[in-house]
């Protein structure tokens, strides 16, 4: 495969919660890709649907509220959608691996630490006894874990909260996803260790070429260590673009407002600029924007009808009713 082959296709996906008080359109219409080593962000307040997004391609949306109603998500050109829950077993943890907010989602507290990454080596090289411990060692170390000799033999309950992302991220390593998502991976650990954990994943996408979904609210963190960004707002893509065109060149209100609200990349001394209301309830909208109540730009048809996308350059697609104009 390629660079510049994609991976990874989402046409036109649709997860809904059928709830008792009505359908949340959590993804509605969800179309992008992921290209063979890209590491994608995707960001947007909390209630977007990025992690509905991120559990549909896993095929791990709750049950029995949630449903993949409609679309494609295409691994390797094949549909994920259409697989059963035995085949997906085959390719979470293997082909395609989820860091997420809880370690625990991905390490069994009942086994040690080093008999997991032991687990997930054997699936790629047939390696017993010594060999087998030794490779686990060195994965350890990998992650910069320190004294990893007795280490391996800790269960995670023992570890701290972030020396078991750690262990996660060397899970991931051992088994060498082809896709590696990440969901929101650093928001419980404190800031150095954030950096670290984040540079550890680039280390594996250089290392293996590994495809990266990168999910966080921070924008910073994006434009740190992401190529191109998917920008979420209400269930919907609302902008789409490679990093320095969605900083220099953005024109979607939404993500104007998420940019003017990073602490680091505004103008020194402006005072920090938090975009004003509340997200929507998913469970009332309308037909229009749903940001057009939050949206300074925002005119008449706005909150009739939602507005198409449309291309504002190479790579680039937005849904803004006034990108040209604003
Ligand atoms: N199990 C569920 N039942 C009903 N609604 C849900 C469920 N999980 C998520 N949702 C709804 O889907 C929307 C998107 O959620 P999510 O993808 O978790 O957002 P985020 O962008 O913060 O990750 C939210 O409005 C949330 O309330
Ligand atoms: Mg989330």
């Amino acid at each position: 495969m390629s660079a510049n082959e994609k991976i990874l296709e989402v046409r036109n996906l649709k997860t809904y919660f059928f709830t008792n008080v009505g359908v949340v359109k959590a993804v509605d219409g969800g179309t992008f890709h992921l290209k063979k080593g890209q590491a994608l962000g995707i960001v947007g307040e909390s209630g977007s649907g990025k992690s509905v997004t991120s559990l549909s391609i896993l095929r791990l949306v709750p049950k029995p509220a949630g449903r993949i109603v409609e679309g494609e998500i295409l691994y390797r050109g094949e549909d994920l959608v259409k697989k059963s829950q035995k085949e997906m077993r085959e390719y979470r943890g293997n082909r395609l691996f989820m860091i997420s907010q809880d370690p625990m989602t991905s390490l069994n507290p009942v086994f040690t630490i080093g008999n997991q990454i032991g687990e997930a080596i054997r699936k790629r090289q047939k390696l017993n006894g010594n060999d087998l411990k030794e490779k686990i060692i060195e994965m350890l170390k990998l992650v910069h874990i320190r004294a990893s000799e007795t280490r391996v033999h800790a269960y995670p309950h023992q570890f701290s909260g972030g020396m078991k992302q750690r262990a996660m991220i060397s899970m991931a390593l051992a088994c060498q996803p082809e896709i590696l998502i990440a969901d929101e991976p650093t928001t419980a650990l404190d800031v150095t260790i954030q950096a670290q954990i984040l540079k550890l994943m680039m280390e594996v996408r250089e290392q293996y070429q590994t495809s990266i979904i990168l999910i966080t609210h921070d924008l910073g963190v994006i434009a740190r260590f992401c190529d191109y960004v998917l920008v979420m707002y209400a269930g919907k893509i609302v902008e789409r673009a490679d990093v320095k065109t969605l900083f220099k060149g953005n024109r979607h209100p939404y993500t104007r407002g998420l940019i003017n609200s990073l602490p680091h990349l505004g103008k020194k001394q402006r005072r920090l600029e938090t975009i004003k209301g509340q997200p929507p309830d998913l469970l009332n909208l309308t037909g229009g924007c749903p940001f057009e109540p939050r949206c300074d730009y925002s005119v008449e048809r706005c909150s009739v009808e939602y507005p198409p996308v449309e291309s504002a350059g190479k790579g680039h697609l937005l849904s803004c009713w006034r990108w040209r104009e604003i």
